[in-house]
């Protein structure tokens, strides 16, 4: 078995205080994402998406975020894939942002709801055509036989497309993320961490703002 106790750290003794967040756990969001964004964080706006089975069982996968604003995190996929289907069934999300350069995390709980097809529209015809075809040609999440076979997709859809525009599939679109719950992790010395947890209380209609335990 691997012996992985060197690979303990100690951890940056730059604190989090219940005080010192911004109340509004968006803007506290944007503070970090920007500081993530100008560190050696590998891909600051891949997040970890949990999503959960009709019968009750969890699963991840990376996404990466593609904007984000009060109303919430958007990130696109195929409708059909495993986490599509699951996300028809059940709209309970958790996102988690691994910024482990930085010794932090972002952990979001919520709901998703499908973006309009003008965003998902927009979006698709920003990204490269060659991820366009890859978007039409993926069945997301289904058995392939061979890479081959995935190849010979990619090239049936370049041959249907080819000199057009290309539409954006009916199986493929954003969805947006709107958090119930916030919590920003900061790693410190002697595992003794800060944890700020932000939750919606509805009969207040306002942001409620906690420490947790580490
Ligand atoms: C860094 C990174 C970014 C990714 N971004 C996306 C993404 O934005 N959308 C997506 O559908 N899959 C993305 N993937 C692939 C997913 O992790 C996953 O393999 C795929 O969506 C199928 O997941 P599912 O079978 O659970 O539906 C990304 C993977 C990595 C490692």
């Amino acid at each position: 078995m691997s012996d992985l106790k060197e690979l303990r750290k100690l951890y940056s003794e730059q604190g989090l205080s219940q005080k010192g967040v911004d109340r509004n756990p968006f803007s506290q969001f944007k503070i970090w994402f920007d500081q993530a964004v100008n560190s050696d964080t590998a891909e600051p706006d891949g997040m970890c998406l949990s999503t959960i089975s009709s019968d009750g069982k969890p699963s991840q996968r990376t996404v990466l975020m593609k904007a984000y604003d009060e109303n919430g995190f958007i990130f696109y996929t195929n409708h059909n894939s495993r986490k599509g289907i699951q996300l028809k069934e059940n709209t309970s999300v958790s996102a988690l942002f691994p910024w482990l350069a930085l010794h932090r995390q972002i952990i979001i709980e919520g709901e998703v709801s499908r973006i309009d097809d003008e965003i998902s529209l927009a979006y698709f015809h920003s990204r490269p055509r060659g991820s366009q075809i890859g978007a039409w040609a993926s069945r997301q999440s289904q058995r392939l036989n061979s890479r081959c076979e995935l190849e010979e997709q990619i090239k049936a859809v370049e041959e249907r497309f080819e000199g057009q525009p290309i539409p954006l599939p009916e199986f493929w679109g954003g969805y947006r993320i709107k958090p119930n719950r916030f919590e920003f992790w900061q790693g410190r010395n002697h595992r003794i961490h800060d944890r700020i947890i932000y939750h919606w209380s509805e009969s207040e209609q306002a942001w409620k703002v906690e420490r947790l335990s580490p």
